[in-house]
C-alpha cells in the first residue's frame, strides 16, 4: 500500500486516557456509596479488593494534575452509580454529587474535557437484588440515573458514553462479575439477550434525553470492537467470521446507530429459541436514538474458523480471547500475531482494519476509548519504570491510527487504557496499564505514591506534537 501523503491528526484531536470508577477510586463503601455488583462479587484469587485500588477518590487532584502535565485534552472516567444513588434508585447521595463535581471542575481547571462513562460494569447491588437487567424496570432505573447525572453535571460535561462494553457484559458477564441469571432460568441465552435488550432500550432513552436537555452535547456507545478475521480463505471460515463479527461487534453498533437488530444475530437467536421479548414501541425507542459519535475499546483482533455442530469448542476465557459457538465458529490462534504477557494478541494493523470497517459501516466520528498493554512493571530503586514494551505497543497503534486518519476515517480522539494503574477486571493490579505508576500491590502494600513511567514522558511528547513525534 502506498502511504506517501499522510494526513495529520486534527488540530482539536482529543488525546487523553481512561479509567473506570470501580477499578481506580477505592473508598468503595465510604462517603455514602452503596455496594455495586463489583463490591459483592467473589474476588478472583490473589487479586486486590476494591477498597483502595489506586486511591483515586482521595488523590484525584494529584492525578489530574499529572494528566495535565502530560498535556491531556480529555480524561475518560466513569461515574459510580452507587455513589450517586446508593440503592440504585431513590435517595441521592449528595456527597457523591459533590465528589464528581470536584473531579469535573478539576479537569476543566486544566482545560481537560471530561468524557464521562455512565455505566462501567458496576450495577448497584440493591438493583441486582431486584432482578438486575432482567427486570424490565431496569430501563427506568438507568434513565433515572442518567437524569441525575445530566441534571448535575450536564452543564459542564459535553461528551458522554453510555454503557462500557455492553457486548462483553453480554458475552463474558460472569467473568467480569456482572451478569445475574435468575434462579430457575432454563434458557440462559434468551435470558442474557433479554437483559441485553433492556440495556439497549436504556441506552437509547438516555441518548434521547441528553439531546433534549442539552442539544449541543454529544453521546455515544462504547463497545469493545475486535475485527474478526477468518482463519483461512476457505469460504466456510469467511462465513464463520461473519457470524462472530455480527455477534461480537456489529449487533451493538447496528442497534445504537440504526436502531435495528442485526439479522445474523437475530437468526442465531431464533435457532436457539432465544429471541428477546420485544414490547410494542420498543423498536420506535431504539430508532429515535442517534449517537453523535462511536466510542470503542480496541485491544486486538480475533480469528475464527468454521465449526461443526458436534464440535467441542472453547467458550473463550475473557474479553479478548476469541470465543467458540458449536455450529458457527471456533477461536483460532492467529500465528501472525505476538501475545502480551497476559496472553492477549497484539495487532496494530488490525486496529487500522477495525477502524476502516467501522467507519464504512456507520459513518460516524469515532473516539478510541480504550487501547493498551497490560504488563508487569518494575519500580526501580531510583523511582523509575522503564516500560519500553508499553511505548512500543502504543507507538505501533498510534501509527495505525494516523494511517486510518489518512484513510479518511473521522477520528476524534484517543484514550488508551489506562491513565493510571488500576485494578484489572480479573487479574489484579499486578496487570498494569497506566502511564502513572501507583505504588501498591494486590496485597495492598505500598505507599500509594505516584511515579511517572517512561511512557508518561513519551506520551507527553506525542501529545505536544499532536502525534507527529512517536519516537
Ligand atoms: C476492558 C474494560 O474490557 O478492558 C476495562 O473496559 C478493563 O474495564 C480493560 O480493565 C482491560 O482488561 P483487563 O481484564 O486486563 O482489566
Amino acid at each position: 500500500m502506498l502511504d506517501k501523503n499522510l494526513k495529520s491528526f486534527p488540530k482539536d484531536f482529543l488525546w487523553g486516557a481512561s479509567t473506570s470508577a470501580y477499578q481506580v477510586e477505592g473508598a468503595n463503601l465510604s462517603y455514602g456509596k452503596g455496594p455495586s455488583c463489583q463490591d459483592v462479587k467473589e474476588l478472583p484469587e490473589g487479586t486486590a479488593s476494591l477498597d483502595i485500588c489506586a486511591d483515586h477518590y482521595h488523590r484525584y487532584e494529584e492525578d489530574i494534575a499529572l494528566m495535565a502535565e502530560m498535556g491531556f485534552k480529555t480524561y475518560r472516567f466513569s461515574i459510580a452509580w452507587t455513589r450517586l444513588l446508593p440503592e440504585g434508585t431513590g435517595k441521592v447521595n449528595q456527597e457523591g454529587i459533590d465528589h464528581y463535581n470536584k473531579v469535573i471542575d478539576t479537569c476543566l481547571k486544566y482545560h481537560i474535557e471530561p468524557l464521562v462513562t455512565m455505566f462501567h460494569f458496576d450495577m448497584p447491588d440493591a438493583l441486582d437484588q431486584r432482578g438486575s437487567w432482567s427486570n424490565r424496570e431496569s430501563v427506568d432505573w438507568f434513565v433515572n440515573f442518567a437524569k441525575v447525572m445530566f441534571e448535575n453535571f450536564g452543564d459542564r460535561v459535553k461528551y458522554w458514553l453510555t454503557i462500557n462494553e455492553q457486548n462483553m457484559l453480554t458475552l463474558v458477564g460472569p467473568l467480569i462479575g456482572t451478569l445475574r441469571i435468575p434462579e430457575g432460568t432454563t434458557n440462559i441465552l434468551k435470558e442474557t439477550y433479554q437483559q441485553n435488550h433492556h440495556m439497549l432500550l436504556a441506552q437509547a432513552k438516555a441518548m434521547v434525553m441528553l439531546h433534549e436537555m442539552y442539544p449541543e452535547s454529544k453521546i455515544g456507545p462504547a463497545p469493545n470492537i475486535s475485527l474478526v478475521y477468518p482463519a483461512s480463505c476457505k469460504p466456510e471460515d469467511q462465513l464463520a467470521a461473519q457470524e462472530y463479527n455480527a455477534i461480537r461487534n456489529w449487533f451493538y453498533l447496528d442497534m445504537a446507530v440504526y436502531g435495528v437488530y442485526n439479522n445474523l444475530v437475530w437468526r442465531y437467536l431464533e435457532e436457539h429459541d432465544a429471541t428477546p421479548d420485544i414490547l410494542e414501541g420498543d423498536m420506535d425507542i431504539m430508532k429515535a436514538a442517534h449517537p453523535d459519535f462511536i466510542g470503542f475499546n480496541y485491544y486486538s483482533t480475533a480469528t475464527v474458523q468454521a465449526s461443526a455442530p458436534s464440535d467441542d469448542v472453547d467458550p473463550g476465557a475473557d474479553q479478548q480471547t476469541a470465543r467458540g459457538e458449536a455450529g458457527y465458529y471456533k477461536g483460532y490462534n492467529n500465528p501472525n500475531l505476538m501475545k502480551t504477557e497476559f496472553g492477549w494478541e497484539i495487532d496494530p494493523l488490525g486496529f487500522r482494519a477495525t477502524m476502516r470497517e467501522m467507519y464504512s459501516r456507520y459513518r460516524l466520528p469515532m473516539i478510541v476509548t480504550e487501547n493498551g498493554l497490560g504488563a508487569y512493571d518494575t519500580l526501580t530503586e531510583d523511582g523509575k519504570i522503564h516500560d519500553n514494551y508499553r511505548i512500543a505497543y502504543l507507538k505501533t497503534h498510534i501509527e495505525q491510527l494516523k494511517l486510518a486518519v489518512s484513510d479518511g476515517v473521522e477520528m476524534m480522539g484517543y484514550c488508551p487504557w489506562s491513565a493510571i494503574d488500576l485494578v484489572s477486571t480479573h487479574e489484579g493490579i499486578r496487570k498494569r496499564y497506566g502511564f502513572i505508576y501507583v505504588d501498591t500491590t494486590d496485597e495492598k502494600t505500598g505507599t500509594l505514591n505516584r511515579y511517572r513511567k517512561d511512557s508518561f514522558y513519551w506520551y507527553k511528547k506525542v501529545i505536544k506534537t499532536n502525534g507527529e513525534d512517536l519516537d
